[in-house]
């Protein structure tokens, strides 16, 4: 057996630190200590992590923006891997323009550069606080977009065997806010980088009732790249909480897809509760396309919470649903994930028993 020279830590070049907040990693602001923490600056770091998890004999996580997560009060008995690769490349082709990024940029700043490059396909994805190699995980969507719509690849490292696999756009089996990589097989692929194919000469989505809305008001006639992008920051600075004032992971929950028949049972006793088509198994985009195979109707959770529940604004001490954009739960100062996670569970309980509706989290919970 090879021991580490005295005073350094295997893998030699780098630094794994011990007892840091999960706190300071989340969007949340809320969760105890990592065991082990390193920060991966290439996909050789993520290979080395990976071993000296396996080595310690504990689980890993890997870690990007923290956006999408509620991390427990108790910490995590493991090792937490920052992922912040960076770099992004374009590859000329005729129409399009592939575009690969490393998992650690910064979501946002990419779709800026994009926006700024004059290509489309993620100007509707503005303004989302997560990492480039968070987006296939949940395949973040918003205003009509997803991000499985201009996915070609996702590089990835196995953790199992340190070998590197790419997956198709097919094989990430991307879902509504669902891939591959949140199932149990797929958790052992760690995402280094993500490649994109956007449009030279695209076209604008403003179908989502918000953007169509602010166009009308604004003149549609105007809408270019750039001010779809400034449109969906607006839209999103007046529905989701300012991050330096609150904790928050963005919606708490997916929207609920249910029966063509359960729906038109609420509709006798909600009659203006609002449907999109979908299909059953919930892998479907955010707005919903017509005449796919079975019938099935997704409800927007937050008319549920605002006009039945009338949760807007609600809190219990230090957790509540955010006044603006109910499914939204934000905490603020001293909130634990004990205290989110009661809020939740009792929000659920609420739902289910005023709809029939079991409503599934959409915040990955650890
Ligand atoms: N609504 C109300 N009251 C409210 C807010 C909304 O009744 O206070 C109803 C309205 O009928 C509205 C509908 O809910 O038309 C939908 O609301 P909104 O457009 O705000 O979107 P959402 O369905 O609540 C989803 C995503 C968001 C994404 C937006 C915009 C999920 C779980 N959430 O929210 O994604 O930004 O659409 O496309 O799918 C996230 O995943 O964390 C997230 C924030």
């Amino acid at each position: 057996m090879e021991l580490a020279p005295v005073g350094r830590a295997w893998p030699h070049h780098m630094e794994f630190q011990e007892n840091i907040p999960l706190s300071a990693l989340t969007t949340f602001k809320i969760g105890g200590p990592a065991r082990y923490f390193i920060r991966a600056v290439t996909a050789e770091d993520v290979i080395d992590a990976s071993a000296f998890a396996k080595e310690k004999g504990v689980p890993f996580f890997a870690v990007g923006a923290g956006s999408n997560l509620l991390a427990s009060d108790n910490g995590f008995a493991g090792l937490i891997i920052k992922i912040e690769i960076p770099g992004v490349s374009f590859e000329e082709r005729a129409t399009e323009v592939l575009i690969t990024a490393g998992a650690g940029e910064r979501w946002d700043a990419f779709v800026d550069a994009t926006v700024k490059r004059g290509l489309y396909g993620l100007e509707n994805l503005s303004g989302i606080p997560g990492s480039v190699g968070g987006a296939p995980v949940q395949n973040i969507g918003a205003y009509g977009a997803e991000a499985k719509d201009t996915i070609v690849s996702v590089d990835t490292i196995d953790s199992e065997t340190g070998a590197p696999r790419r997956f198709s756009n097919a094989e990430c089996r991307f879902g509504y806010r669902d891939s591959f990589f949140k199932t149990a097989d797929g958790k052992r692929y760690i995402i280094t980088a993500v490649t994109f194919a956007l449009k030279k000469n695209g076209k604008l989505n403003l179908e989502y009732r918000d953007l169509k809305n602010y166009f009308a008001r604004s003149g549609a006639a105007k809408a270019t790249l750039a001010n779809v992008r400034e449109a969906v920051l607006e839209i999103r600075r007046g529905k989701f909480p300012d991050l330096a004032i609150y904790g928050t992971a963005g919606s708490f929950f997916k929207n609920p897809i249910i029966t063509k028949k359960q729906f038109d049972e609420l509709k006798k006793r909600f009659p203006d509760m609002p449907g999109f088509p979908a299909v059953a198994d919930s892998r479907i985009s955010d707005v919903g396309r017509r005449g796919q195979q079975e019938e099935a109707v997704k409800i927007p959770l937050a008319w549920i919470l605002d006009n039945i529940l009338h949760y807007k604004g609600v809190a219990a001490g230090e957790v509540g649903s955010f006044k603006a954009q109910p499914l939204v739960l934000v905490s603020r100062g001293e909130g634990r994930a004990a205290d989110v996670r009661r809020f939740a569970d009792d929000l659920a309980a609420k739902v289910l028993k005023a709809t029939g509706i079991a409503i599934e989290r959409e915040v990955e919970c650890f």
